[in-house]
């Protein structure tokens, strides 16, 4: 089960051009496509003649055209064009999935349209700010949405899965302070005159000693949203004051395809607005998230091969479980309210 009623980010949108993109959210075959204007849009991903899914077909004049007999579909998913005849019958067309693209990324509504408020899109304005550099990509990844969920608000792994950059033992050696915020849960972690994790080391410059920040916010369904950095210890980061350190922000955000498949989208910002920096700061991340996927795509694989056994929690699996709880009680609510 899901949650239907909210964004999830569908595609970059420079994925969604001159072609149809199909893409399964949620377990449901959907397309993206550009209308005349250029604007977004998505429809369920099968012809409603014999069922061809429309990602084969071709846009044209801003219409998505089925790839087998030619029916032609516009943006809200109504069949407007029956080659070989004037009619179109009554009603023939597909389903629509409201879309909006903001922040950099074009996200789907896949629940209730009527509800599609677009006020709800996350806040990501710092994607926007024109004195940072900011890297993304996108990959599909063999495991649960749920697992990326984890590994992102679960810090702990970072020493022994990221440990020539993130990781250090100040990490684990530093329980963070979790509370519950108006739509999520934040985690936020103090690291004071500890020694710098091998990225930081590098971005600063030195090896002395600073005070380290890992704060994240997790907004259901799936956004994982981090402040992350260090300043020279002692220098009054913790009050504010970071002019003495590099401060990043990334964000992650897993969208459902299948039981065992998503949409992986990341981010990461921060200064200087240099190509540069940017260049070597997208690869250097995509190094440190490809070990996540890893991660989690082995243990997809260990738990669809094992016999279900016992499972342990610890210490460090508080502020994971409180995220994962509100989701589960989300979904449950929603269920409970379609079924009444
Ligand atoms: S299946 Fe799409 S036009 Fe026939
Ligand atoms: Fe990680």
């Amino acid at each position: 089960m899901y949650l239907r009623n909210t964004w999830y980010i569908a595609a970059q949108p420079s994925e969604v051009g001159a072609a149809p993109l199909g893409r399964t959210f949620l377990g449901e075959p959907v397309v993206l496509f550009r209308d005349e204007r250029g604007k977004a849009a998505a429809l369920a991903d099968r012809c409603c003649h014999r069922g061809l899914p429309l990602s084969l077909g071709q846009v044209t004049g801003g219409r998505l055209q089925c790839g087998y007999h030619g029916l032609e579909f516009d943006a809200d998913g109504t069949c407007v064009r029956v080659p070989g005849q004037t009619r179109v019958p009554p009603g023939a067309g597909v389903r629509s999935y409201p879309v909006i693209e903001r922040h950099g990324w074009l996200w789907i509504w896949m629940g209730d349209p009527g509800r599609a408020d677009s006020g709800l899109v996350p806040d990501l304005a710092w994607r926007e700010n024109p004195e940072w550099a900011v890297v993304e990509q996108y990959r599909r990844v063999g495991c649960a949405y749920e697992l990326l969920i984890d590994i992102q608000l679960d810090n702990t792994h970072a020493p022994f899965v990221h440990p020539d950059t993130l990781g250090s033992s100040a990490i684990t050696d530093t329980p963070p302070k979790v509370r519950r915020t108006a739509g999520g849960v934040r985690a936020e972690r103090w690291m004071m005159d500890v020694v710098p994790s091998p990225t930081f080391a590098r971005a600063l410059g030195t090896g002395d000693n600073v005070d380290r920040w890992l704060i994240w916010d997790f907004s259901p369904p799936s956004l994982c949203a981090f402040d992350i950095g260090c300043a020279l210890a002692g220098t009054g980061a913790e009050k504010g004051d970071r002019s003495r350190g590099v401060t990043l922000h990334t964000m992650h955000f897993m969208t459902p395809e299948t039981a065992g498949s998503c949409h992986y989208f990341w981010s990461v910002g921060g200064a200087p607005a240099d190509d540069d920096v940017a260049a070597a700061r997208k690869a250097e991340f995509s190094r440190i998230f490809a070990e996540d996927v890893e991660i989690v795509e082995a243990l997809q694989a260990s738990r669809e091969a094992a016999l279900p056994s016992r499972r342990i929690d610890v210490n460090a699996d508080a502020p994971v479980i409180q995220a994962r709880t509100l989701l589960d009680r989300l979904i449950q609510a929603e269920t409970t309210d379609e079924a009444l």
